[in-house]
């Protein structure tokens, strides 16, 4: 039985101040006895170190949104995996929609991070998604199938032995047009297909995959019940402490 996993994608938001009052929004807001999904929360690089002391005792884990593909030197404005690790970092998102498309990075790139990230053992929430167009072409499952075959490249089940995906069509990112329980279910069966077919039943069995994409109080039950959602990335609603709690509670049986 895979645990659901339900991680908070902040974004650009929240400086210090505001990361201290959400987390102990959070705290209060959470009965953490009774939670048997992972929490995670992926602050800004600036609250990171700050959020980690916060959650000492907490049972959230902690996150971050990107990172860089090297491991140290002249990267200017850049932040490397081992910073990530001694600020307390226990996951990172990579392949983000808005860093496909804002920052243009692609799927070598991703892959080069991800193989980083495992390198120093920080999970990867590797994101996926199609464009509208795209899925108005009819061409959801060849993009999907693309991105998790470059973005995987070269990497054994041992290595994914931490991996989570995140599925994210990115129409429904921030749009308040979340794709209905049934597309979302259609693509995650298809992608652990896929990852039965290229590494082993088993493996895609046990594989975490969220749903991101306007994930919200309302339609966290319906989403989160189909047999292949393993949990969320959650936007814009995981930036107020009682709908991000409403959508853990909203994860357990
Ligand atoms: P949203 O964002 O919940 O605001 O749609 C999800 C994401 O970008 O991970």
């Amino acid at each position: 039985m895979r645990k659901k996993v339900i991680a908070g994608n902040w974004k650009m938001n929240n400086d210090l101040y505001g990361t201290i009052n959400l987390i102990s929004d959070l705290k209060k807001e959470l009965n953490e006895k009774n939670v048997e999904a992972d929490v995670i929360i992926c602050p800004p690089f600036t609250s990171l170190e700050t959020a980690s002391t916060l959650l000492k005792d907490s049972t959230i884990k902690l996150g971050a949104q990107n990172m860089y593909l090297e491991e140290s030197g002249a990267f200017t404005g850049e932040v490397s995996v081992s910073m990530l690790k001694s600020v307390g970092c226990e996951y990172v998102i990579l392949g983000h929609s808005e860093r496909r498309t804002i920052f243009s990075e692609g799927d070598q790139v991703i892959n080069k991070k991800i193989k980083t990230a495992i390198k120093f053992g920080l999970k990867p929430i590797f994101c996926i998604g199609e464009t509208l167009e795209e899925r108005e072409k009819g061409i959801t499952f060849k993009v999907v199938e693309t991105q998790v075959q470059n973005g995987l490249k070269d990497l054994s089940e041992s290595d994914l032995s931490n991996l989570i995906i995140a599925y994210e069509p990115v129409w429904a990112i921030g749009t308040g047009r979340n794709a209905t329980p049934q597309q979302a279910q259609e693509v995650h069966q298809f992608i652990r297909g896929l990852i039965s077919k290229l590494y082993s039943p088993n493996f895609a069995r046990q594989l975490v995959i969220q749903y991101g994409g306007s994930v919200k109080a309302d339609n966290a039950k319906e989403l989160l019940s189909q047999p292949d959602i393993d949990g969320a990335l959650v936007g814009g609603a995981c930036l107020n402490a009682d709908s991000f709690a409403k959508i853990i509670n909203a994860s357990l049986r």
